[in-house]
């Protein structure tokens, strides 16, 4: 378990999630480097848990002076970078009938400029033969109640990868996409009341063909082996880790 041993990482979303399932699996394989977010509180229990190889960088992915000083300072401290994850997210929930421009502005930087300019604001700092992970959604391809803006989003995420991949030929940089189905993270919190995640959580694994909703660490394992050079031979690609639900009925 040592495939990530002397590469410098960033995460952005590092601190809840998705995003500290994926921190963890690097560490576990001996990377080091920095996770992002705004909440101080838990980018102090996320790092403490990850340890003293990762720091935490309290700034916001939609604001592109924290992105430069979020890059400038890991490679201050660690030296130039060779993965990136750009996986802060989340969307306003509502149809096209009731979300109106402030919540496209939101759901939209928040999705897809944040990664545009992570990975804009990243370049300069990193190794040439680096590897970029986007973090998209199943929402991107298929049409959820309440999900729309934020499916539209994730879906020129899925593009990015193969733009950016595109763009970066001459770097070596490979620019690959993970598409996560329902995983279990604190996101479920801001949708339903506590005495009901439980049930939400369940009726979400009836519905997966696989039985059971993802976990952090199932996205953790893939985000690996895209960091990885086992994966030398991938780049502009989309890995679906959805437990079969967006392209199996059940
Ligand atoms: N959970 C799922 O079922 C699921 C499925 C498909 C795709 N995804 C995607 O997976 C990614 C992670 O989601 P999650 O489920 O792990 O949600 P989560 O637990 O709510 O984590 C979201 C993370 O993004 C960070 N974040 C949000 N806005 C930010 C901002 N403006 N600047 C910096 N950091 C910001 C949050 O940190 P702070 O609060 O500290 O800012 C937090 O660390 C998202 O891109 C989401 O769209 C999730």
């Amino acid at each position: 378990m040592s495939r990530l041993i002397n590469k410098v990482a960033v995460i952005t979303g590092g601190n809840s999630g998705i995003g500290l399932g994926i921190a963890e699996a690097f560490k576990n394989n001996g990377a080091v480097g920095a996770i992002v977010g705004r909440n101080q509180e838990t980018l102090n229990s996320a790092v403490a848990q990850l340890g003293a190889d990762f720091i935490a960088i309290n700034a916001d992915v939609t604001d592109l002076a924290d992105l430069e000083r979020v890059f400038k300072e890991t490679s201050e401290k660690f030296g130039k970078i060779d993965v990136i994850v750009a996986n802060a997210g989340g969307g306003a929930v509502g149809t096209v009938a009731t979300l109106g421009e402030a919540d496209y502005d939101k759901t939209m930087d928040l999705n897809l400029k944040s990664v545009y300019f992570t990975v804009n604001k990243a370049l300069p700092y990193m190794n040439d033969g680096g590897s970029i992970i986007l973090i998209g959604s199943n929402a991107a391809h298929r049409a959820y109640p309440n999900f729309t803006l934020y499916g539209a989003a994730k879906a020129a995420v899925i593009f990015l990868a193969k733009g950016f991949s595109s763009d970066l030929l001459s770097r070596k940089i490979r620019v690959n996409v993970i598409t996560p189905g329902t995983t279990d993270t604190p996101a479920f919190e801001k949708f339903v009341p506590a005495e009901q995640l439980e049930g939400l959580k369940k009726h979400f694994a009836g519905e997966m063909p696989i039985g059971r909703i993802g976990q952090p660490s199932d996205i953790g394992k893939t985000a690996v082996f895209l960091a990885s050079d086992d994966s030398s031979f991938m780049l502009g690609a989309e890995l679906l880790v959805d437990g079969g639900m967006t392209y199996l009925s059940k």
